[in-house]
């Protein structure tokens, strides 16, 4: 009973993290957060550089996504390399215009060696198709690419150490637009430390490319009730998807 409470608790933290990052819920952050409109506010951009020539390294003369993938597969750079089943690269369309990017590989992933097909992949499938896109248009990696143990949170320097093989996924295929799957996603490739309130309500880019957020299918797994959130943040991404690929 009290290991059942425990285990509640831990998710209901864990799920008010999701949503508010560092800081503690209370009733008027959550309302400060929630309060702006939802409506597309700002564009930031980010003068962030990839590909460094200073540390060049073999996969960044990767040519196509195959070889790419083919030159990080064996990586052992950081720990996980050790505890992983399976390398978990990207799966897609390579000329996508649209690239989805989540956090890590869970337990399904690790095994088969795919992103996003357990649960929260079917869910994803399903959030797709409510936009009239299926899992083959679009290009679908993670920030890690390996599964840290128990699906903890990735830790910072094993981020560092992967964001390199995401930021060449992204020179490859080149899309016009990305969406990141909840907190971790999104800070991580921007290179912030927003809440996913504030994530949400706004339109980033990413090395010219233009970037949206939304929730991280697990947590709607766990929290149905963000799915509404969900639904406008993916039809707003889908409606700048179209404007794109007709501009
Ligand atoms: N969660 C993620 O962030 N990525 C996956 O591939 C699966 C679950």
């Amino acid at each position: 009973m009290e290991a059942d409470i425990k285990k509640l608790l831990k998710e209901a933290l864990e799920d008010q993290k999701e949503i508010f990052g560092d800081l503690l819920f209370t009733g008027s952050i959550a309302a400060n957060q929630l309060s702006g409109s939802s409506d597309i506010k700002v564009t930031e951009k980010l003068g962030m550089e990839i590909g460094s020539e200073l540390f060049k390294e073999d996969f960044q003369e990767a040519k196509s996504i195959e070889e790419l993938h083919a030159l990080i597969k064996d990586c052992q750079k950081c720990p996980l390399g050790k505890t992983r089943n399976k390398f978990v690269n990207g799966v897609g369309n390579p000329n996508a215009h649209a690239m989805l990017i989540g956090e890590a590989p869970g337990a399904d992933e690790d095994a088969q060696g795919e992103p996003f097909v357990g649960r929260a992949g079917k869910l994803l499938n399903d959030i797709l198709k409510a936009i009239d896109l299926k899992r083959e248009d679009v290009y679908i990696a993670n920030i890690l690419k390996c599964r840290p143990p128990g699906n903890r949170d990735p830790q910072p320097l094993e981020m560092e150490t992967c964001i390199p093989y995401l930021h060449k996924q992204i020179e490859l295929i080149n899309p016009k637009i990305i969406l990141c799957l909840g907190r971790v996603a999104a800070n991580g490739l921007l290179n912030k430390k927003l809440s996913l309130g504030d994530l949400r309500n706004n339109v980033y880019e990413f090395n010219k490319i233009k970037v949206l957020v939304t929730y991280h299918p697990a947590a709607l797994l766990r929290n149905p009730g963000w799915k509404r959130g969900c639904w406008e943040d993916v039809k707003k991404f889908k409606k700048l998807y179209d404007e794109l690929l007709t501009n």
